[in-house]
């Protein structure tokens, strides 16, 4: 008879990992952002990710071991979250790492005392694995721990060889595996069975360099890279079912449990998977958020967006009704707030994403209530395939709702109907810009060794000549680009603005030699300007020179409109009152809106005062002054920033001296009198 470990909490674990390499001269380094350095990646996937520098010998390493309990997202499964027992978006890794220090029989060594003698798990209770070819771990398993030869399982590449990425350091691995049931005997130790084995340690013996065509190149120094993920060894250590159910995540579910009105304990299956979506989606949106990620349609932004609009359907799968992420996302920042209190400073930012996001799908989702009860007139037997799409596709509804509410009217849905349209939908949306901007990214991932950040000449010129580094057809990389085409184009340099700090993309052109692509919108992501458009006449390549010509009337348009944001926030504060802030905002060619917080709401009166104060500015004709400088000393002179967004060290500060002085990456008029007229 084994036995079983004793419980131990989820911080408990986070702490005892941690404490025990510090007391093996490991450094205790706090957890990176989740939003990376590395430009090769959208978010922080492992806890190894901000060492990558150190491992490649790009970045002298400050210490030779250190040891962190890194925040990770992985979004690659997201559908099996909630139905496996392990699967997450957001989760922790404890990890040891050796810079060039310590090796193999050392990482092993101290992996199976931390594993047997501080989380006391039973050596019977383990099973480990190997790569196929490491015959060196798999003895030092045998000969220096004493793990019985059968219980050391030797593994292929697709297991036991892991990588960072599409390229960077990697190496063979080796993992621990603990047996929830020993008492199936030793015959069998099929590890793919999660049903009776978790993984719950990796240890990777980094020495190679991958790069683009998958060629190893040895690193100058060999290191460890471990990653233990806490909520596996909290699932363990107390002895729950699944991740779900630990100490680290419960209470989130409770929390959406009651104001659903559920019982956890007796709930159906199909329940308990919605509430298990909510309860790891929203610990993965609060830290988004509190990191500086806000919801967009592109790159990690459109992550952000697609876990709250889960979040949102889940609940109306539980059949609740209006808005309720805040309240479970503030069970989840009680929980994050005692290692993370970056999240607990952000609560109101958090709130207010959420409660904008969630407020704009639940109309959303309202237009769709309205479609749907039209599609279930009398006499009806069953919805189209393609009308359940298009309530899917335009209006958020997952299938199984649509299901849900026209089973209780005994009406029926042809789920063949729908998949054959959702395939459809996916050929066709291959060519339209505004689906792909995922795959745009993944491609940009796999060329980041290729392209570097655009340099952006927009702030004094409106054309200039450009290198084309990529072209992307319907997301994919391509070496050319036709007539007729919609296409992406990244340049090495540009004048066109690409989209951020509220303004959008520019418009214009590219011509080369009887070369013509027409550019409708361009936005950036980690510094590289996606331009956005179509070949009207001949083909573009990659290497062409291409001059690049903006729209000077709409981008004239669009400075007008950003500096008097830049008045409306100063006019507000000076009118209604000097706390508020601004939370978001958007600056068109034709319109501008400003998204802010108040303590009240804006009488008319004020309305007009803030009006005839901006206006006065205007006729004021008041010079812009534009100016680089630290972020400490543009604080110092009392600029505005943005509360939750990320500045460099540097930052660029607009001033129209006496009314206005903020932080931005912006165009802007060169003179208030420029804007013309505010209304
Ligand atoms: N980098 C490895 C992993 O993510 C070990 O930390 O599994």
């Amino acid at each position: 008879m084994t036995t079983t470990p004793p419980v131990l909490s989820g911080p408990a674990i986070r702490e005892q990992f941690l404490r025990f390499f510090a007391d093996r001269q490991h450094q205790i380094l706090p957890s990176a952002s989740l939003v990376p350095e590395d430009p090769t990646v959208l978010l922080t996937i492992a806890g190894m990710l901000p060492f990558k520098p150190i491992f490649l010998g790009q970045k002298p390493a400050e210490f030779l071991r250190a040891t962190t309990s890194q925040k990770c997202i992985r979004t690659n499964d997201i559908e099996n979250v909630g139905r496996t027992a392990r699967h997450h978006t957001f989760f922790e890794m404890l990890g040891n790492f050796s810079f060039g220090d310590y090796f193999k029989s050392q990482a092993i060594a101290w992996a199976w005392e931390l594993s047997t003698q501080v989380f006391q798990l039973p050596p019977e209770r383990l099973v480990v694995s190997v790569f196929e070819e490491d015959d060196e771990a798999f003895a030092i398993w045998r000969d220096e721990i004493g793990i019985p030869a059968h219980r050391i399982q030797r593994m292929g590449a697709d297991d036991n060889f892991w990588v960072s990425g599409p390229t960077g350091p990697c190496g063979p691995c080796s993992e621990i595996y603990y047996d929830f049931h020993p008492e199936l005997g030793d015959e069998k130790l099929d590890l793919e069975d999660d049903s009776r084995f978790i993984e719950f340690y990796n240890l990777v013996f980094m020495q190679y360099n991958r790069d683009m065509g998958e060629n190893l190149t040895p690193l100058e120094k060999k290191n460890i890279d471990t990653g233990m993920g806490l909520e596996r060894m909290a699932q363990i250590l107390q002895q729950v079912p699944n991740n779900y159910e630990t100490d680290l995540i419960f209470p989130i579910i409770q929390t959406a449990a009651g104001i659903a009105g559920i019982d956890y304990g007796q709930a159906d299956e199909k329940t308990k998977i919605s509430l298990k979506v909510i309860g790891d989606h929203v610990r993965a949106v609060v830290h988004m958020i509190a990191d500086g990620i806000s919801a967009s349609n592109l790159g990690r932004g459109y992550v952000l967006r697609r876990l709250i609009r889960r979040v949102v359907r889940h609940g109306r799968l539980l059949g609740i009704e209006g808005e309720f992420t805040t309240k479970v996302a503030a069970t989840a920042i009680d929980l994050a707030q005692p290692v993370y209190p970056n999240v607990l400073e952000r609560q109101t930012l958090i709130n207010q994403e959420l409660q904008r996001e969630e407020a704009a799908f639940l109309k959303t989702l309202e237009r769709g209530e309205k479609l749907l009860a039209d599609l279930m007139a009398d006499g009806v037997k069953e919805i189209a395939g393609v009308d359940a799409f298009t309530l899917y596709d335009t209006f958020g509804f997952p299938l199984e709702l649509t299901q849900e509410i026209a089973e209780e009217k005994g009406i029926t849905v042809d789920v063949e109907g729908f998949k054959k349209a959702m395939q459809e939908q996916q050929e066709r949306s291959k060519a339209a810009h505004e689906t792909i901007d995922l795959t745009v990214q993944e491609s940009l991932d796999q060329l980041a060794n290729r392209i570097h950040p655009t340099e952006f000449l927009g702030y004094t010129d409106v054309q200039s000549s450009a290198v084309v580094k990529a072209v992307l057809v319907a997301g994919a990389l391509v070496e050319e680009g036709k007539a007729g085409q919609t296409v992406q184009i990244v340049l090495d340099q540009t004048p066109f603005y690409g989209e951020s700090g509220g303004q959008i993309g520019d418009k214009g052109f590219l011509n080369g030699d009887n070369l013509l692509i027409r550019i409708e919108d361009v936005k950036r992501e980690s510094g590289v300007f996606i331009h956005f458009g179509r070949v009207e006449r001949g083909v573009v390549q990659v290497g062409d020179t291409v001059t690049a010509t903006i729209d000077r009337a709409c981008r004239r348009r669009a400075q007008a409109n950003h500096t008097a944001t830049h008045l409306l926030q100063s006019a507000l504060k000076k009118v209604v009152d000097e706390g508020i802030s601004q939370a978001g905002s958007l600056v068109d060619f034709n319109r501008l809106r400003f998204d802010f917080n108040s303590p009240r709401a804006v009488t008319t009166e004020e309305l007009q005062q803030i009006e005839d104060l901006i206006n006065q500015w205007i006729a004021e004709a008041h010079q812009t002054e534009v100016a680089v400088m630290p972020i400490a000393d543009a604080k110092a002179k009392g600029a505005i920033a943005m509360f939750g967004e990320k500045y460099g060290a540097e930052v660029r500060v607009i001033d129209v001296p006496g009314v206005s002085l903020e932080l931005c990456v912006g165009t802007h008029v060169a003179n208030t009198a420029e804007i013309g007229l505010f209304k």
